[in-house]
Parts: C-alpha cells; structure tokens; sequence
C-alpha cells in the first residue's frame, strides 16, 4: 500500500463527501477512528466535531487520557456521559450477541440524537475490513456496521456514514496513523471492543460487575504492557467460585472468577498465546484477588485463535 497517496485520496474523498456540510466523528480512543479523526481534521478543519460518548464501558481513566492527547496535537474532544442509557438498555441481558446489538441499538440512537442536535449530515467512522468480514459471516456483531448487513443509518438514525478505513486491516491502519504523525502512543493501542467492556463481562452488564472487570483488566494491563503484547485483557465470568473461608465461616461462599488472556497477532485474525514469565501471572493473581473486591479465582487462557476467538463474546 502506497501510504501516502491513500492519505491524499481519503482527504480529497472526505472533502467531496461532505462538502459544506458538518460532519461527526464518533472517537472510541482506539487507533482506527483516532486516524479518522486525523484524517478529518485535515480535511474538514473546524467543520469536524469529535465526539467521545462515554458509555460507562470504558477502561480505567479512558475518556480523560483520550480528551487530553487529541488536544495535544489540536484536535478538541467533547465527552459526553451517557453511561445511564447504556446501562438501561442492557440490563437483565445475558446473552453476547444480543449484548452486542443493543449495545450497537443504543450508541447509534445516541448518535444520532447528538448528530442532529448539532445539525450535521455525516458521520465519520473508524470501521476496517474484519469487523465487515465477521459480522458478515455471522461471527460477531461489530459494533460499526450498519450499511454492510442492510442497515440504512439514513433511515434508521438520520445520517449517511464515511468510512474511509474500509478497506484496511489493522496493520495498515498503524501505517497510516504513523504517516500522519500520530503519537506513538495513539497509534500503537492495543486494540480494544467497540462495545467496551460489555465484551469482556459474561452473563449480565450492570455498573458494579462492569467495574470489577474494569479494576482487573487495568491491572493486567499495568503487569502485560510492558512486554509490549498485541493485546492483553481481563474477562469476569458469569459463574462463581468457591471460596476458602476462615475455620468460623458459617456455610459456602462463592466469589467472582476472572480470566487472564494474553495474545500474539499481526491482524487479530489468527492469535497466539503470549508466554508471560510466571512471576509476572503470580503478581496478577495476587493483584487482583487483593485489590479487585469480590474476586477469588484468577484463571489463565492459553486457547490460540481458532479455534476460539480472542475475546470471549
Ligand atoms: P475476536 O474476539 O473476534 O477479536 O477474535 C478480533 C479483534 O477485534 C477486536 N474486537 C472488536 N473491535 N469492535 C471493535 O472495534 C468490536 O465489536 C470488536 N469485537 C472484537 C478484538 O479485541 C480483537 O482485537
């Protein structure tokens, strides 16, 4: 791929796309709309208005470190909590794929409404080529396809879709934030869900399980990140696990499991199991049974994708 010419034609694109109009970006923080958003600054300027929509689903301090390295390179951000809605909308679901689609339902709903409060004609997003192939072949439900598998995003939430990235996979979506001057930290992220951390809670997403699974995946983070892996993460399950009380401990009780999962990739296609060293698994263990209320049993994924995918729904 010729990388800058790429860059040449989606700004000249973008420019044609949306002429005089206004145009949205949904910022998820992660690298393919962070080089959307870069893109269309160029493009558009002012006439480009970042959104982050804080879903409740983020990682640890996300929405804060994401406003603050767009406006070091100039580029303002607005935030906006809207946990409540989600939270709302998923509550009593327990199924992933169900999850997932009215997770999607919602943000666009969202959107949609900030879309039209602002008066804007156009969304920008960071959608790339496997999150069309996987939710085309019925794997997952991405949470930015719409037009791909028959959803009109004009008659359903009121605005047409840019997606200059559609034709890339994540690697070459690296290149590009590279070419562009994107810092290193910005275009080198771990890969991380559209739909946030509803993805790695099994079984129902309430704000306090959300929170448990937010607590242990920030701490693998700050334990993997410096082995630099592709991607590293923490899952809460849905069932429970035996807990060794004290000799005085009337009956059974059960504490919440968290999975470890750690992999190799060049395009999330197919995965490897990272080796991390067994002092740096003991440390995590320890960490989040002493840290992360509630939880007793840690486990560690070894399962390369195929068979199983990397995240868990
Ligand atoms: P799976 O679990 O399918 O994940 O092996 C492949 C890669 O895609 C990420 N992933 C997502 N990214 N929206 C995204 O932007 C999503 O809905 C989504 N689901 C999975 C996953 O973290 C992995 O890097």
């Amino acid at each position: 791929m010729d990388v800058k010419k790429f860059i040449e034609e989606k700004i000249k694109e973008i420019k044609e796309k949306v002429g005089d109009e206004i145009a949205v970006n949904a910022l998820s923080g992660g690298v393919d709309s962070s080089v959307v958003a870069i893109l269309a600054h160029k493009a558009l300027g002012s006439k480009v208005k970042n959104i982050f929509l804080n879903t409740g689903v983020m990682r640890e301090n996300e929405p804060e470190t994401i406003q603050s390295s767009f406006e070091k390179i100039g580029i303002k951000v607005e935030v906006k909590d809207v946990s409540d809605r989600f939270f709302e909308a998923l509550k009593g679901e327990e199924d992933g794929e169900k999850k997932r689609k009215l997770f999607r339902d919602t943000f666009y709903k969202v959107l949609g409404e900030i879309v039209r409060e602002s008066s804007a004609k156009c969304l920008l997003q960071g959608t790339i080529k496997p999150d069309v192939e996987e939710t085309k072949a019925g794997i997952k439900t991405q949470h930015n396809i719409l037009s791909q598998i028959g959803i009109d995003p004009e008659k359903e939430y009121g605005f047409k879709t840019i997606e200059p990235l559609i034709d890339l996979v994540k690697w070459e979506v690296r290149e590009v934030g590279k070419e562009l001057g994107m810092p290193e930290t910005r275009f080198n992220t771990m890969p991380f869900l559209g739909p946030g951390l509803v993805g790695r809670v099994i079984g129902e997403v309430t704000k306090e399980r959300v929170e448990i699974v937010r607590k242990a995946n920030n701490i693998v983070e700050e334990e993997i990140m410096p082995l630099k892996p592709f991607q590293c993460l923490a899952v809460l399950f849905k069932d429970k696990a035996t807990m060794k009380g004290d000799e005085n401990a009337q009956g059974r009780n059960y504490g919440d499991i968290i999975a470890v999962r750690c992999i190799e990739s060049k395009d999330a296609r197919t995965a490897e199991v990272t080796e991390i060293p067994y002092d740096i698994l003991k440390k995590i263990v320890n960490r989040i049974t002493t840290e992360v209320p509630g939880v007793i049993k840690v486990v560690y994924d070894i399962t390369p994708k195929p068979p199983s995918t990397i995240e868990y729904i």
